[in-house]
């Protein structure tokens, strides 16, 4: 309970500073901010930047510094999940409890939307007040990285080249880790940066945010099997059908379910250093591992 008020008014936080970051709706050409919008206010449950506000908590740093790179990661993740969703992709008409963005804007609209919430993404890092360890280029670099050919780009073109296919256990940590894994743990290392971290302090949520993108992306793999399309506000089911390459395909649902256990106490692990200022990141672990939707 104490954790999903926690959630709701963090989700708050970030919505009003994401609204003041995104061009408003009647600025032209109006279609592509309405379409920006209309993905990026479609009620997501807003993990990465609530991780990386949480993650400069734990390292003793204020959300008001981080939140310029959580929104910042926020627009990196609908980027992806807009340009995942086109019929040359996954092909899906549901996300967020809504219609896709191309469903209702066109592919041509969707394609570029996708384009300007990566875009803008930057724009918003630059706002960030930089610590004297971690200056504006280190901040740049950590997001173009993660959102790159060499992460999560890389995941998404060995998530589609594995479609149909056997794929090796290794092969599919390489895709989850990419395509999920790195946003992921940029969120919560971005968020230490802008607390200005010790560099074992980096380190240290460096693999919290590794076991914990890769337990993330296990579990949605998971729902994808057990939940309705309604329950997730994405349409269930799909894997299977579209052959992806999952760990329910891979090694089954029930070793897939211990798996995402396992990554989740090194998750846990990983906070030794932390002590209790490293509570608030156990408790979105546990709620992470537990979720069903
Ligand atoms: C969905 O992410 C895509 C994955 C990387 C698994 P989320 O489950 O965080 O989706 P939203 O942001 O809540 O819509
Ligand atoms: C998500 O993988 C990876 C992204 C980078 C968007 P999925 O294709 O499994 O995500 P959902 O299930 O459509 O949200
Ligand atoms: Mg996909
Ligand atoms: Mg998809
Ligand atoms: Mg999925």
């Amino acid at each position: 309970m104490e954790l999903r008020r926690y959630l709701t008014s963090r989700q708050r936080l970030i919505d009003r500073a994401l609204d003041h970051f995104l061009p408003n709706e009647k600025t032209k050409p109006v279609t592509i901010h309405k379409a920006m919008r209309y993905s990026l206010f479609a009620g997501g449950k807003r993990l990465r930047p609530i991780l990386c506000l949480a993650a400069a908590e734990a390292c003793g740093g204020k959300i008001d510094n981080a939140m310029p790179l959580a929104c910042a990661m926020e627009c990196i993740h609908t980027y992806s999940l807009v340009h995942d969703d086109l019929p040359s992709m996954d092909n899906d008409d549901f996300r967020r409890g809504r219609a896709t963005c191309h469903k209702v804007f066109g592919d041509g609209i969707a394609v570029l939307a996708g384009d300007a919430l990566l875009t803008i993404a930057f724009e918003i890092v630059s706002h960030a007040k930089t610590p004297h360890r971690y200056d504006s280029s280190t901040l740049l670099r950590e997001v173009a990285i993660a959102a790159g050919s060499r992460k999560l780009i890389a995941g998404q073109v060995a998530d589609l080249e594995a479609e149909g296919k056997k794929v090796s256990r290794a092969d599919l940590r390489y895709i989850h880790e990419n395509k999920t894994a790195a946003i992921l743990t940029a969120s919560v290392c971005l968020g230490a940066m802008s607390a200005n971290a010790t560099a074992k302090e980096l380190a240290a949520i460096t693999k919290f945010g590794r076991s914990l993108g890769l337990a993330f992306q296990v579990i949605d793999d998971i729902l994808d099997v057990t939940q309705t399309s309604e329950k997730l506000g994405k349409s269930a089911g799909k894997d299977v059908a579209a052959q992806k390459a999952t760990y329910p395909a891979v090694i089954g649902l029930d070793a897939s379910r211990l798996e995402a256990k396992r990554l989740t106490k090194q998750a846990h692990s990983a906070l030794s250093i932390f002590g209790e200022k490293g509570e608030t990141l156990h408790a979105l672990a546990n709620h992470l591992l537990e979720r069903d939707y």
